[in-house]
């Protein structure tokens, strides 16, 4: 339709090769939406009637209704196919008018923006409800003890709350990048026109505002050709899927039965075609390969972004799939991740049987002789070693309980320090991962006091981000119904005021 000046059909593979008709129809929605406020706006500085006006929204109400009725065969996008269309249906007078003042490209980083706009509200949502969730596991898993690990290693004793506060912390900074990412996508970049403008009056402050647009991208070159904002959700999106993956690999890790501290839920876990006990985490698995795909998908859109020209050029098309694609994936993901951590089953005696055994208790005893012994660190540090040395070649049991009044005399002796050995006995004695993570006092340890605090702190925060994203989505949601109001409000008048 566009070929004006060609002698010649574009070739058949060309098309296909070129069209990006198939992946547009996640933006058909949006490309009718932008297309009602231009033409609202056309009306407006009078280049459009109001009858040839209510014929084009009669027109793409019914595509709304109907898209499968949308003759897409042989277009090279959704933009093409929509103009083909109302020419079609109600006559090149009319229809032939729509594309006055704006071109494909100040239209479809339109319709890309208000899509992102739709998927940032959504996502900050789940990424909400997501935390909600940790905190009040968080809540029920106080009394879970376990190790805490650094090099998969048993490192302090911990609770499972520990872990799960720790998701919830930095989940709330991916909201938080979410709401600043938000200013920097609400920009309008409608009537820019190919990339200079155009001599017609168009009206940039109402389409924004019709749309929902905070305010302009006001030089034409960038509104046309910028797309910096998908290197920043991708970017975002890929730091939420890193978060998604740890916290796979973690349960991942746990469910194995060399740990058996959690146990997957078998609605999620998937099985073997040949062993028969196979009980085997794959969503979670998924997590992480898509995580790498989105990865993938932020080096395509920086690589096909970074030698462009200034101004259009078509491979910015090509920024689409793997910016929507991401888009999909976090939402599935964050959609699996909650629904696995809803459903965990926790085996607090297995969690505390680790937790019993571990050597994870060495930095709290080595703490206990610095506070109330008067004993550096360093040498507080060698003596607990040597006494975890001592307790790993015992035959009857190796945690640092099973340790004799003997045991600890000969070590003392040993390194030469001068306490009594029946000190340090009852200081292990005394010891436990209860009162080791009891008696936790820096900020953000794992003291179930201090938690009950953080998960209250964090709720309040949460709060504040649900009303916030509450309003912008009230925002978006009343531009939508604005474009509609304003139609009807044309429709109403008298045709003299056109
Ligand atoms: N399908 C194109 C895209 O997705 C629309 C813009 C095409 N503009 C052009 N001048 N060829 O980016």
């Amino acid at each position: 339709m566009y070929r004006s000046r060609h002698k010649q059909d574009l070739d058949r593979r060309a098309l296909n090769f070129l069209s990006s008709i198939d992946i547009d129809d996640k933006i058909l929605y949006y490309d009718i939406l932008c297309t009602k406020a231009h033409v609202i706006m056309l009306h407006d500085i009078r280049l459009l009637s109001k009858d040839e006006l209510v014929e084009i929204v009669n027109e793409l109400d019914h595509i709304l209704r109907h898209p499968e009725k949308l003759a897409k065969e042989g277009f090279e996008d959704i933009h093409e196919a929509l103009e083909a269309q109302l020419i079609r249906k109600i006559g090149v007078d009319v229809g032939g008018k729509v594309q006055t003042g704006r071109s494909r490209n100040d239209q479809v980083i339109t319709d890309i923006r208000i899509k992102a706009r739709d998927d940032l509200i959504d996502i900050i949502f789940q990424l909400n409800n997501l935390v909600r969730l940790l905190l009040q596991k968080s809540e029920e898993n106080l009394n879970s003890i376990m190790p805490l690990y650094t090099h998969l290693q048993q490192a302090q004793i911990g609770n499972f709350a520990h872990y799960l506060l720790a998701y919830s912390e930095s989940l709330m900074r991916e909201i938080d990048r979410m709401f600043s990412l938000y200013n920097r996508i609400n920009q309008s970049p409608l009537g820019a026109g190919p990339i200079g403008g155009s001599i017609f009056p168009i009206d940039r402050k109402m389409t924004a505002k019709l749309l929902g647009f905070d305010n302009l991208i006001s030089n034409t070159i960038d509104a046309t050709s910028s797309r910096d904002f998908m290197i920043e959700f991708v970017s975002d999106i890929s730091s939420i899927m890193i978060t998604l993956s740890r916290i796979a690999e973690d349960m991942i890790i746990w469910s194995s039965q060399e740990f058996g501290f959690i146990e997957i839920h078998d609605k999620h876990a998937s099985t073997s075609s040949a062993m028969p006990q196979k009980k085997n985490p794959d969503p979670l698995e998924l997590i992480r390969s898509k995580t790498a795909i989105v990865i993938g998908n932020l080096t395509s859109i920086l690589t096909i972004l970074k030698s462009l020209p200034s101004g259009y050029s078509r491979d910015l098309q090509d920024t689409k799939v793997p910016f929507w694609t991401s888009v999909d994936i976090v939402s599935s993901s964050l959609e699996i991740v909650d629904d696995v951590i809803a459903s965990l089953i926790v085996n607090k005696d297995v969690m505390a049987k680790a937790s019993n055994t571990s050597y994870a208790i060495a930095l709290d005893i080595a703490e206990v002789l610095v506070m109330n012994h008067k004993i550096p660190f360093r040498i507080a540090h060698k003596l607990v070693g040597a006494l975890v040395n001592t307790a790993m070649n015992k035959k009857d049991g190796k945690s640092l309980k099973y340790l004799s009044n003997s045991d600890i005399s000969e070590v003392l002796e040993k390194m030469k320090i001068k306490m009594p050995p029946g000190k340090l006995f009852q200081i292990i004695e005394n010891s436990s991962p209860q009162k080791s993570i009891a008696n936790r006092r820096s900020e953000g340890s794992p003291a179930p006091q201090k938690q009950i605090k953080t998960i209250k702190n964090y709720r309040l925060l949460l709060e504040k981000y649900f009303y916030e994203v509450g309003k912008k989505k009230k925002n978006v949601d009343s531009s939508k119904d604005n474009i509609t109001n304003t139609i009807n409000l044309i429709k109403t008048k008298p045709s003299s005021q056109q």
